[in-house]
């Protein structure tokens, strides 16, 4: 009789690969779909990974399945975007438990203990707030409207996400320097076209009167320009009503070519590669920051072309 082996549910892989278990948010916008994309790309056989990706369909409680389900098949590292910033604590004290390594990507995580993760790779989406508003402050100056009363509606993104809370809180603090710049409402449309669309139509039979929109993301923008138009209004800087929106996909930057979105503010989501690098170094022994900040741009009629031509997402 020998001892009694606790039973191996790892998944049986080469075990010269590097086995990454990757939580995803979902598949609710073309920026989510590239930031899957840049995952897919860098862990592959080729490079040395064994890939287990699951999609949690915008759900916490998927995406706390899809950990557990890593933690029992041992996985070497969870790569990680975090739905919200709440309700993780438990379940990455349980990776902590197990020695698997988080890399939080995209989204941050609230928790007391920051040992929970090891670094977490990102935009800085307060910036990205702010460089919302200044490209409005800039476009209102252009107009000679910077004294003037401004009404501003705001579609955000899934509520308690860091993308949302970082773009309001960066663009409501500039927003609070100008007295005449109005937020007559901020309202959750969950980072998807179909809900910017609801959400836009409602707010202009709400208010007959809206100067701006802030969309937190593109997705909700196409849609916003869906309703916008559907109200027989035009968007744009010469038009009725100037639209801001985030993330800069290829399909957006179009429309800033155009003129119907008057400022895109980059959301980078080529964060594989910072991850995969992240690893190396932990198989290395090498020392690991606890945060990546990758670099972004806000995109204007004025640099959008060449931005265009360079696109793949
Ligand atoms: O967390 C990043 C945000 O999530 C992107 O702006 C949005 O498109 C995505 O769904």
């Amino acid at each position: 009789h020998g001892v009694e082996q606790p039973e191996d549910t790892r998944t049986p892989v080469d075990d010269n690969l590097i086995v990454v278990g990757v939580s995803q948010v979902g598949s609710e916008s073309v920026w989510r779909t590239a930031n899957t994309a840049s995952i897919q790309n860098v862990f592959t056989k080729e490079n040395g990974y064994f890939l287990i990706f699951n999609n949690a369909r915008q759900k916490q409680e998927n995406q706390i399945k899809a950990l557990r389900s890593f933690i029992s098949q041992r996985v070497d590292y969870i790569v990680f975007s975090p739905i919200t910033e709440d309700g993780w604590d438990t379940v990455l004290q349980e990776a902590k438990d197990a020695q698997i390594p988080v890399i939080l990507i995209d989204r941050k995580v609230d928790v007391p203990d920051d040992s929970l993760y090891t670094t977490w790779i990102g935009s800085d989406f307060y910036k990205e707030g702010r460089m919302a508003a200044t490209a409005l402050d800039e476009c209102l100056k252009r107009q000679n409207r910077g004294e003037d009363r401004i009404n501003i509606v705001v579609l955000q993104g899934t509520r308690g996400a860091t993308a949302t809370i970082g773009r309001t809180s960066g663009f409501n603090e500039i927003a609070g320097e100008h007295g005449n710049w109005v937020i007559l409402d901020q309202v959750d449309a969950e980072f998807t076209t179909a809900k910017g669309q609801e959400q836009m139509e409602r707010l202009l039979r709400l208010h007959p009167d809206i100067d701006v929109v802030i969309s937190q993301n593109d997705d909700m923008t196409f849609g916003a320009l869906e309703a916008i138009r559907g109200a027989g209004l035009t968007p744009g800087e010469e038009g009725d009503v100037i639209v801001i929106s985030f993330d800069a996909v290829k399909a957006a930057l179009e429309l800033v070519e155009s003129g119907d979105i008057t400022a895109d503010v980059e959301c980078n989501p080529n964060q594989g590669e910072y991850a995969e690098t992240v690893i190396q170094k932990m198989e290395n022994n090498e020392a690991v920051a606890k945060m990546y900040v990758v670099p972004e741009t806000v995109f204007t009629r004025e640099n959008v072309t060449k931005a265009l031509e360079e696109r793949t997402y």
